[in-house]
């Protein structure tokens, strides 16, 4: 039987795409890796693993429509039905919305609805919080505000700095991405 097919989407370091390749039971096969700066470190530990990379520049497209048409066609192409996004830094737009409804996932490093958008460690932190987290939920077409479908609660301490919270998220992030993904997969096998 053939593997369900999902395509990562990432543009900066990847150490949430790792942490799916080192999954060995993730219920389906990543097959692309979407990536839309050259210079990200996430290609690199793509080609170590033989991950196919398809690298685009918005810039070279006259509307969003017009590269997630391209986007779309590529991956539906790699007959990919789920798509993770980790550390993707763009707003997903409604051609690629309603071409993979339901089945466009984002991983946060808060708790939504708090500090949604860039900087949420750095948000969190100022604030000041007792306790900050990871946010995994569907995308709609909105900044971070789709159905939430797992999160995880991370302590702050008084002594904490941002790059002490930042680990401790990113060790959240690693171990709960992956389940969620194996979860996800999973229960739709059985629908
Ligand atoms: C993660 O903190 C994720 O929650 C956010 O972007 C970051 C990506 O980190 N959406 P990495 O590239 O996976 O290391």
């Amino acid at each position: 039987m053939s593997r369900v097919k999902a395509a990562v989407f990432a543009s900066g370091t990847g150490s949430n795409f790792q942490a799916m390749l080192d999954e060995s039971d993730l219920a389906c096969e990543i097959v692309l890796l979407i990536c839309d700066r050259p210079e990200a470190a996430v290609i690199e530990k793509a080609r170590q693993h033989q991950i196919p990379v398809y690298q685009f520049d918005p810039k070279q497209y006259a509307t969003k429509e017009a590269y997630e048409r391209e986007l779309v066609t590529v991956l539906k192409k790699a007959r990919v039905q789920w798509i993770f996004l980790a550390g993707y830094m763009r707003i997903v737009g409604s051609y690629l919305l309603h071409a993979y409804q339901g089945k466009i996932v984002n991983i946060h490093p808060s708790l939504l609805p708090d500090f949604p958008g860039k900087d949420a460690i750095t948000q969190a932190f100022a604030a000041k919080v007792d306790k900050t987290g990871v946010t995994i939920h569907f995308i709609d077409e909105g900044i971070d505000t789709g159905p939430i479908i797992a999160q995880q609660t991370v302590d702050m301490y008084p002594d904490d700095t941002i790059r002490s919270l930042t680990k401790r998220i990113q060790q959240v992030e690693h171990k709960l991405y992956p389940k969620i993904i194996k979860q996800l997969v999973q229960n739709e096998g059985e629908l």
